[in-house]
């Protein structure tokens, strides 16, 4: 039988992708196929947020995602470029804040935090913020520079 290829914008660009099955992971299709390593397998059971991805601007872990769930969709990940102004903003933040140390988690935290400020903007509140990341993990950092890339990004102007 003859499987259609999958249909995704990735990054803003028409990816057709040959021979995905069924049971294939959006985080195998964006790394092993598409070559995109940026976003991250840590624990596969939707625990730690390394895999965070946008699909249609909202935060999805791509480890608990079937590529064919979301044919058609638009995938941002974490090599976007900057003409994606809010996630080259929350790099930048974390980039300034020294909000990393080995940077695997790095990659999901920028998603989480660009998908709750896409949906909100600069107006969500702190806790909101901290709150959508709860499902993010780092064993390096204590947090404590994330936490400052998240209170720099509120306080710019909007
Ligand atoms: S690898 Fe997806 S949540 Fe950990
Ligand atoms: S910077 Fe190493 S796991 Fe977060």
């Amino acid at each position: 039988m003859t499987v259609e290829p999958l249909r995704l914008t990735v990054n803003g660009r028409p990816a057709l992708v040959p021979d995905v099955p069924g049971n294939e992971r959006l985080l195998d299709t964006l790394r092993w196929r598409l070559g995109m390593k940026g976003t991250k397998e840590g624990c596969r059971t939707g625990d730690c947020g390394a895999c965070t991805v946008l699909v249609d601007g909202e935060s999805t872990l791509s480890c608990l995602t079937l590529a064919r769930e979301v044919e058609g969709s638009s995938v941002t990940t974490v090599e976007v470029g900057d003409e994606d102004e809010v996630v080259a903003r929350v790099r930048a933040a974390f980039s300034a804040a020294g909000a990393l140390q080995c940077g695997y988690c790095t990659p999901g935290f920028v998603m989480a935090v660009a998908g709750l400020l896409r949906e909100r903007g600069t107006s969500a509140r702190r806790e909101e913020i901290l709150e959508a990341l709860g499902g993010n993990l780092c064993r390096c950092t204590g947090y404590v520079a994330i936490v400052r890339a998240v209170d720099a990004l509120r306080a710019e102007p909007k």
